[in-house]
This record gives structure tokens, C-alpha cells and sequence, in this order.
């Protein structure tokens, strides 16, 4: 209602502007304001109304779906059953404004208008918002949001389980178990539970890790990165991400992980599944130490072995599917799983632990997609992600399994006025043209590699470029690599406790609620 409201009023305020000819003051008698609305004026805004679907026309559409969420929400009980089974999923980069693109994209390719599309998790019936300052910066990065959501104690930028006392790479300060923070991982394993955590990254990268390494620089992925950043200051005391995870709490007792990046797992000498060499200058090779370690654990580097795990009788499991980054999934190829696949696999195979389990899910690329400015690849990310999310909904018991799907940061992605409804989200304004006549992209970036300036600073014609799903959409300010942005991100839950995900929330907040929820960890729990 507040939007056709705001629409009546502007184009009332356009018409009166438009009459009077007058008030300088007023946005709409501005030349700008008057002559893009009058553009679009012209081409059909506010008149055409071939796209929007037949039932909207009718005011009552609009009071019953009201009335429906009314008696929705009457239905509701509280949920205050303890979680034996926690699910945190993590969409990267996932902006408010990537999650309405997507679900206007997701109903794009069943054929609709798109804006009123819904996705899995947009169904949940509890949502907040979550502020992501990290202790000292106003702009996060995925490592120190990371430790916020996974410890419960926010830290500085870069960090990744270790508190704000510990500056960014001091080794010495991070390797103090003094400084170490504990975990959803820790707590959950603590209290008898199976853990475990999948990304479309690298399995050292910072989302999954803010929860097992202590770091204060995410960078060390394996020791040559470490050799990098500390040069002359090197140790092998001060110990890389990967080894983290094979040899100290909680990584080594994660019974289930997945992802890429095994370049980091091996030895230069040595040449990985997919055919390129290892990445670490120490000679170690950390998956048969994993395997040592874990003698009846599977490791697997393929959709294939994947599929045929067995998994009643495999204790646990390791699975990489690139020496790096996965793949986009729309450039994926056949050996890697999907998001969805992953997930599938790894609900099924932590079900089996009667004291219930916790994982951890990572759509890590939705990040990458928004940091190239290639919203064809984000999006896709994003609906892949939605798909694994109601996979996981079906997969278990609202009653039992508590699923909390949220972001780390937001991305500075804006969906710019006024195009029709039903216009393609991944194409240029139809009926908008800027002050040259020239047609723009309804979705822009604050940051990145293209402006699309011709010689004279003039933006140029965009429109029919954009076929590909790598087409790198526009932004104002010139950078290699679009940036985050500080805005807040959305939080959707469903399960015990739902009702607690609610309000604006401090990011740490969320893994305490989680805990207090399954009753895990140091702090305040349900079942006390
Ligand atoms: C989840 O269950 C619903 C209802 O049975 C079904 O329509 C949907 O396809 C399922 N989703 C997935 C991702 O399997
Ligand atoms: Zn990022």
C-alpha cells in the first residue's frame, strides 16, 4: 500500500511540477527529475499494465493475500522445542537488495513479471536485521563477520577467531590460547553433537573459518601465505589455516567438510586431484594426515565418488572438488556437486548422530558474482543457495531442527527507477533514459572495473549487451573489484526458537541465540 501511495504522490507532485512550470525547490520541477519521469511517462510508465498479472487488477487480490498473512501469523505457536539440530546457512555478500533481484529473477524464469516471486527462505516466519560493523570498521569483511557470527564476540577486520585485543597479523598474539575464541563448532561438539561445514569457496577461506582457525590475518590460508605476510618474522610456531583444520580443535573433529581449495592441503611437490600442484612450501600433506587421522573417514574429490559414499558406514567425510574456488554454478562442470547436492549429502550424513548435529553451509559465491559486478553469476549463486535452503527445510523437522539463513555483509547493489513491472532484472531500464537519451542498467554498483563512459565522460547505450551471464554491469566509482558494503543484512529463521531471530541484532547476537536454542555452549540456554 505504502508503495502505490508513494507512486500516487510522485506523480501527482510530476503533474503539478509539470503544470506550474515553477518552484525550484522542488525535486520533480527539477530538469533532471522532470525530463527522465516524463521520458518515461511518455514510454508507458504508469500506463501500461500488460505485464502485471490479471488477478492484481482487482483490489480484493490485495486484501485477501493481507488477511491470509493475518490469519498466518494467528496460527503461529511458539516453537520453544530445545534444537536438537542446528543449520546456519551463510549467503555471502547477500545484500537486501540481491535477495529482492534474485527472487524478481527466480519468477523471471518461470515466465511471470518476477517481483512477486518468493524464495525458500523469504517463507520463514521470523526475520530481523543484522548490523555488521566490525570493531574497527564501519565496512566489514567476511573474516571478522565471520568470528561475530560464529564465536559471538565481534572483532576486528581481517581476524578470524581471535578477539579485538589481537592485532592484525601478530602471530605471536593470535597463537596465545589466551586470545582463542570458542565456537558453534566447539559448543556443539562439546555437547556430543556431529559438526560440520560446506562452502562453495575453499575450505580455508574466512566465512567457515572464524569458527575453527585463530588468526589475525585471514590471508594464511597454508604456510606460504604465512611466509608472505610475516616475512622475516616467520615461524613455523605460527601456524596456517589449513593446519588448523586438520590438527587442532574443533577442525580436526568436524565429521564433515566440503568445498574447494585443496591447494592448500598439499605440498608444491605434489599435484592435486584436479591437476595443478599444491600451494605449501613445508612439504606437508595435510590430506593424508586428515586420513591418518581419521582412518574411517572418506575422502572424496568428485560428484561421482561423492554420490557413492556410504554413508551409514563412513565415520567421516572430507570433500574437494578444486584446487581453489569451486566454480560458478553456472560455469560448474560435471565433477563438481552443486550447493544443493552438498548439502543434501551432508544433512543426511550428520542425521545419524542421535545427540543431533550442527553445520554450517556457505553460498560463498554470491560474494564473487558482486565483487566481479556480474549480478547474472550473484543472483544465480543466490537461487542455487535458495534451493539448497528448502532442500534442507524438507530434509528435516521444524519440531527438532532449528535453520537460521543470514549474511556476513551486504554489497552496494541498487535496482533503480522506475522500470515497468515484469522488466528483465538483468537488462536495462526499458522506458528509462538518462539526461543524454541514453537507456541505463536497473541494477548498479557503488564499485567496480566498468563505467561505461565514452571520451567525454557521457555514459553509453547499454541496451542488447546484455546476453551473458558474465556481463559486468555498470558502477560509478572505477575499481578493479566492486566493494562491501556497511548496510544491514537480512536474518530468516525457522525452527525452536525461531521467535528469537527478530528485531535489528547485533551480529554476534546470532550464535548465542542459536546455542541458547540447542542448548550448547557457556552462555544462556533454553533448557536451563
Ligand atoms: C520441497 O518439498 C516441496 C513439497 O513437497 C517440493 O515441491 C519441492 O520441490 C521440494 N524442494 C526441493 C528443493 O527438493
Ligand atoms: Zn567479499
Amino acid at each position: 500500500m505504502a508503495k502505490f501511495g508513494l507512486l500516487f504522490t510522485t506523480l501527482l507532485a510530476i503533474a503539478i511540477a509539470i503544470k506550474a512550470e515553477s518552484d525550484p525547490h522542488d525535486f520533480f520541477s527539477q530538469r533532471l527529475g522532470q525530463s527522465m519521469l516524463r521520458t518515461m511517462l511518455d514510454n508507458g510508465m504508469a500506463t501500461d499494465n500488460s505485464a502485471v498479472p490479471a488477478d492484481e487488477l482487482n483490489p480484493n487480490f490485495w486484501r485477501k493475500s493481507a488477511n491470509d498473512e493475518i490469519q498466518k501469523r494467528l496460527a503461529d505457536k511458539l516453537n520453544t522445542n530445545k534444537a536438537k539440530n542446528v543449520i546456519f546457512f551463510l549467503g555471502d555478500g547477500m545484500s537486501l537488495s540481491t535477495i529482492t533481484a534474485a527472487r524478481i529473477l527466480k519468477g523471471q524464469r518461470q515466465g511471470n513479471p518476477g517481483e512477486e516471486s518468493q524464495l525458500s527462505f523469504e517463507k520463514f516466519p521470523y526475520t530481523g536485521l543484522s548490523r555488521t560493523y566490525c570493531t574497527n570498521a564501519q565496512v566489514a569483511d567476511s573474516a571478522c563477520t565471520s568470528t561475530a557470527y560464529l564465536t559471538g564476540v565481534k572483532t576486528n577486520i581481517l581476524s578470524l577467531g581471535v578477539g579485538p585485543n589481537v592485532n592484525y597479523n601478530d602471530c605471536e598474539a593470535s597463537m596465545d590460547p589466551a586470545n582463542d575464541l570458542t565456537s558453534l563448532y566447539d559448543w556443539a561438539q562439546a555437547a556430543g553433537k556431529s559438526t560440520g561445514f560446506i562452502t562453495t569457496t575453499t575450505l580455508t577461506h574466512a566465512s567457515p573459518t572464524g569458527g575453527y582457525a585463530h588468526v589475525s590475518n585471514r590471508m594464511w590460508e597454508c604456510d606460504t601465505d604465512v611466509r608472505t605476510y610475516l616475512q622475516d618474522s616467520y615461524t613455523s610456531d605460527c601456524k596456517d589455516i589449513a593446519t588448523q583444520l586438520i590438527t587442532e580443535e574443533p577442525g580436526r573433529k568436524l565429521d564433515f567438510i566440503m568445498g574447494g581449495g585443496a591447494g592448500k592441503f598439499l605440498p608444491k611437490t605434489m599435484i592435486d586431484p584436479f591437476g595443478n600442484p599444491g600451494e605449501r612450501s613445508d612439504g606437508k600433506n595435510l590430506l593424508s594426515e586428515w586420513q591418518r587421522r581419521h582412518p574411517g573417514g572418506l575422502f572424496v574429490s568428485s560428484r561421482k565418488q561423492m554420490e557413492a559414499i556410504n554413508l551409514e558406514q563412513t565415520t567421516s567425510v572430507m570433500g574437494i572438488f578444486q584446487s581453489k574456488l569451486m566454480n560458478f554454478h553456472q560455469h560448474a562442470t560435471e565433477s563438481e556437486p552443486t550447493l544443493s547436492e552438498m548439502t543434501e549429502t551432508g544433512i543426511k550424513f550428520l542425521s545419524k548422530d542421535d545427540d543431533g548435529f550442527f553445520i554450517f553451509i556457505e553460498g560463498g559465491l554470491i560474494d564473487y558474482g558482486n565483487h566481479y559486478n556480474k549480478p547474472g553469476l550473484s543472483l544465480d549463486e543466490t537461487l542455487e543457495f535458495e534451493r539448497a535452503i528448502e532442500l534442507a527445510r524438507n530434509l528435516t523437522d521444524p519440531e527438532d531442527t532449528l535453520i537460521v539463513v543470514t549474511a556476513d555483509h551486504a554489497h552496494p547493489l541498487s535496482i533503480s527507477g522506475y522500470p515497468e513491472r515484469g522488466n528483465n532484472i538483468l537488462d536495462v531500464n526499458e522506458i528509462g533514459f538518462d539526461t543524454n537519451g541514453v537507456h541505463y542498467a536497473t541494477l548498479n554498483y557503488a564499485a567496480g572495473p566498468e563505467q561505461y563512459l565514452d571520451e567525454s565522460g557521457n555514459r553509453i547505450e547499454l541496451k542488447g549487451q546484455f546476453g551473458s551471464p558474465d556481463f559486468i554491469f555498470p558502477s560509478y566509482i572505477s575499481s578493479d573489484s566492486g566493494v562491501h558494503s556497511g548496510d544491514d543484512v537480512g536474518v530468516f529463521a525457522s525452527g525452536p526458537w525461531e521467535h528469537l531471530f527478530r528485531g535489528v541484532l547485533q551480529q554476534n547476537t546470532l550464535p548465542h541465540l542459536m546455542a541458547y536454542a540447542a542448548c550448547i555452549g557457556d552462555g544462556a540456554k533454553s533448557c536451563d
